[in-house]
């Protein structure tokens, strides 16, 4: 009897000793798995990678449904908590409900819009407060307020679609005579530029497709810059043309066109096949806000 109990205490031992040795390499190995296939992650039940790969935009078909004050304050507060240079917030956001007024400043309705501007005037009636002066003039300190503004925005993205709230994000406001934007919500003239549009809402239909990406060369690089070789062009080119990746913005290449890039640069952009020889609207706003160095203009 004591035999057989010693036994069973002896192969007890060797089991746990060998669970000891064996859950820690499981474990690595499943670490080191998981490292090794990181874009899987992508699909994986992670709550904030399934948002972000959720992400779609509406391209301005929205019910006219609000959205609650509660969900508005939410997206509000999660969009500041975007990292800004110097932690100075160099940005203001307008929150507009007036669908028409929507309309007017960026061509489309939903349920509120966010109209995010490049501004400095807060910073500087502070300094002017406590008898200081503040000049935040020229590009660089332009550079980094549009960066602090647009990390707001996307922020503001993924928290609605956390919520279940769909998005466009729009340059619609710099489209037509720009001074509208100005006039319409009184912006004041100097260190202060209206950036982006965001409109937020409910979808009136489902997209068809959800969006792909391009990818791989010209997109990511290793450790330094590498420009897409003739090979990797024509993968490109390939890409937007397949008809499963849903990469291009649309199918209107497809009656008269080779390849959907041969739409995007004759057709679609145009405009864009000369340099520009005069100053564009954006400039002379940009000028006029003290965001361009004054000395090279
Ligand atoms: C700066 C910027 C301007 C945009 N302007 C418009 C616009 O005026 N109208 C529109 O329908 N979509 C606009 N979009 C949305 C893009 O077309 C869209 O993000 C892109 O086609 C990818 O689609 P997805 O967001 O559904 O993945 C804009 C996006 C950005 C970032």
């Amino acid at each position: 009897m004591k035999t057989k109990l010693l036994r069973r205490d002896f192969f007890k031992k060797i089991f746990a000793g060998t669970l000891v040795f064996l859950i820690p390499t499981f474990v690595k190995k499943a670490i080191a798995r998981q490292k090794d296939h990181a874009p899987l992650l992508s699909k994986s039940n992670n709550e904030t990678l399934k948002t972000i790969h959720s992400l779609r935009t509406i391209h301005g078909n929205f019910k006219d449904q609000p959205i609650s004050q509660g969900n508005l304050d939410t997206i509000l507060q999660a969009s500041i908590q975007a990292p800004s240079g110097s932690a100075l917030q160099t940005y203001s956001i307008i929150v507009i409900k007036d669908r028409e007024k929507m309309k007017r400043i960026c061509g489309y309705q939903g349920a509120a819009l966010l109209l995010y501007c490049v501004d400095y005037n807060r910073l500087i009636a502070s300094a002017k407060s406590l008898g200081h002066s503040y000049n935040p003039d020229g590009m660089q300190i332009y550079i980094t307020g549009t960066t602090n503004t647009i990390l707001a925005v996307q922020t503001a993205v993924i928290a609605a679609k956390a919520l279940g709230i769909d998005s466009l994000t729009t340059n619609g406001i710099h489209r037509g005579d720009m001074q509208r934007v100005w006039d319409e919500v009184e912006l004041p003239e100097k260190h202060c530029f209206p950036l982006i549009a965001l409109v937020l809402g409910y979808p009136t239909e489902e997209p068809k497709y959800h969006k792909g990406r391009l990818d791989g060369p010209g997109v990511f690089h290793n450790e330094k810059y590498h420009l897409p070789t003739k090979e990797e062009l024509a993968e490109i080119t390939r890409k937007y043309d397949d008809d499963e990746l849903h990469i291009r913005l649309s199918d209107d290449w497809k009656a008269d066109h080779d390849h959907y890039l041969d739409w995007l640069f004759t057709k679609r952009f145009s405009r864009f096949s000369k340099p520009i020889s005069k100053e564009t609207q954006a400039f002379k706003m940009l000028k006029r806000g003290r965001f361009v160095d004054m000395q090279n203009s």
